[in-house]
């Protein structure tokens, strides 16, 4: 490694963390992949072979190994905790995947740490990095549909084959799954980012497929944000369509819908018989998400790049983490009010 090169460790290799090579390998001008870590040694086996880069079994020797400036967390829920805090404490640059940690005491206790540690941290929420609300995030500046009073979110996956794994974290609240939690972390990030804090919440949830597994499959979280407009929040990972985000924000003014399975994906609307409305230019159309050119593919490659590229040049990244912060306490409370069944008012 040159010595001017931060170098990145990532822990957990598995799904997303990919994508996240991919982005460093991108910017090899400014970092080197240097090492890798999984408890799981096929998957070391493959990053070694796929990256030349060293592995580790456990996370501390990662974090402890010299080369390591920056460590990038994509583990399983119930370990983001402790392991950021490890990063932390050795102090690392910390880049962590979403959601922040499963509960909303663990998320602010991260993110107290990172400020005081004085290292470069970022959440890694790649809805900040979706070209399609960063289109609405300016559109909404300029007024372009007044005051929004009702937001709409739908958040579609597939995921059977992984919650039929017997054992997987993700089928086990214990180990931070739950839908809800998985999910429910961008899209109420996404509303504190575009719309404000939320007043009030109820959430609802079932279990669609008949898996052998203690958490839900598809849910609804709605309320009144604390600007007064309303809103409703979609969410399923049994979906059978493509993998797939709505937004649809409706305003005094006018309206906004933003599909990833349209083309194009953003559209803005302007008053009562605009029957067409206006495509908003920039967004490209790449519904097959998770690969190149795909819409949550990109904003992955995004979303590393700003992380690096703002440690590189001494600048905050795009991102506010404290908003992913945020999400976690509606996580929380969508949980309680589907729990009760009943509505979690003064938030
Ligand atoms: N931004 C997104 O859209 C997005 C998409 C997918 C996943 N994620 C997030 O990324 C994180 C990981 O998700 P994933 O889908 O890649 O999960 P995954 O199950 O595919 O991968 C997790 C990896 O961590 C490894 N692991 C488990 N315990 C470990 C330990 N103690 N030390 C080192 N490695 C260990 C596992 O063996 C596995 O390879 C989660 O926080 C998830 O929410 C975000």
């Amino acid at each position: 490694m040159a010595a001017s090169k931060l170098g990145v460790g990532i822990a957990g290799l598995g799904l997303i963390s990919k994508t996240h090579a991919a982005a460093y390998q991108r910017m090899s001008d400014v970092v080197d992949l240097v090492a890798g870590c999984d408890v799981d040694p096929k998957a070391t086996a493959a990053f070694a072979e796929e990256y030349g880069a060293k592995t580790y079994a456990d996370l501390h020797d990662l974090i402890n190994d010299p080369a390591v400036d920056v460590v990038d967390l994509i583990l399983p829920h119930h370990l983001h905790h402790d392991a950021a805090m490890a990063v932390l404490d050795a102090g690392k640059h910390l880049i962590l995947e979403k959601p922040v940690a499963p509960t909303y005491e663990q998320s602010v206790a991260i993110h107290r740490r990172a400020a005081e540690a004085g290292v470069h941290f970022m959440v890694a929420e790649n809805t900040r990095y979706i070209a399609a609300y960063q289109a609405v995030e300016r559109l909404l500046k300029e007024g372009a549909i007044g005051e929004v009073i009702h937001a709409r979110t739908y958040l579609r996956s597939n995921e059977k084959a992984h919650l039929s794994m017997p054992g997987y974290w993700r089928t086990r609240y214990e180990l931070g799954g739950g839908l809800v939690m998985d999910t429910g972390a961008h899209s109420f990030y996404l509303l504190k980012w575009l719309l404000g804090e939320v007043d009030e919440l109820t959430g609802i949830s079932r279990k669609v497929f008949p898996l052998d597994n203690e958490i839900e499959d598809t849910a609804e979280v709605f309320g009144r944000l604390k600007s007064g407009a309303h809103f409703s929040c979609g969410f399923t990972s049994v979906s059978e369509v493509p993998h797939s985000e709505r937004l649809e924000l409706f305003g005094t003014e006018g309206g906004i819908l933003v599909d990833q399975m349209a083309d194009p994906v953003v559209k803005l609307f302007r008053g009562q018989y605009d029957f067409q409305g206006e495509a908003v230019e920039g967004v490209p159309f790449g519904p097959d998400a998770w690969h190149p050119g795909g819409w949550h593919y990109e904003s992955v490659l995004t979303e590393v790049t700003d992380y690096v590229r703002s440690l590189v040049e001494g600048r905050p990244p795009l991102i506010d983490s404290g908003d992913t912060v945020y999400a976690m306490r509606i996580v929380e409370a969508a949980y309680e009010s589907i729990k009760s069944g009943r509505p979690v008012t003064g938030l």
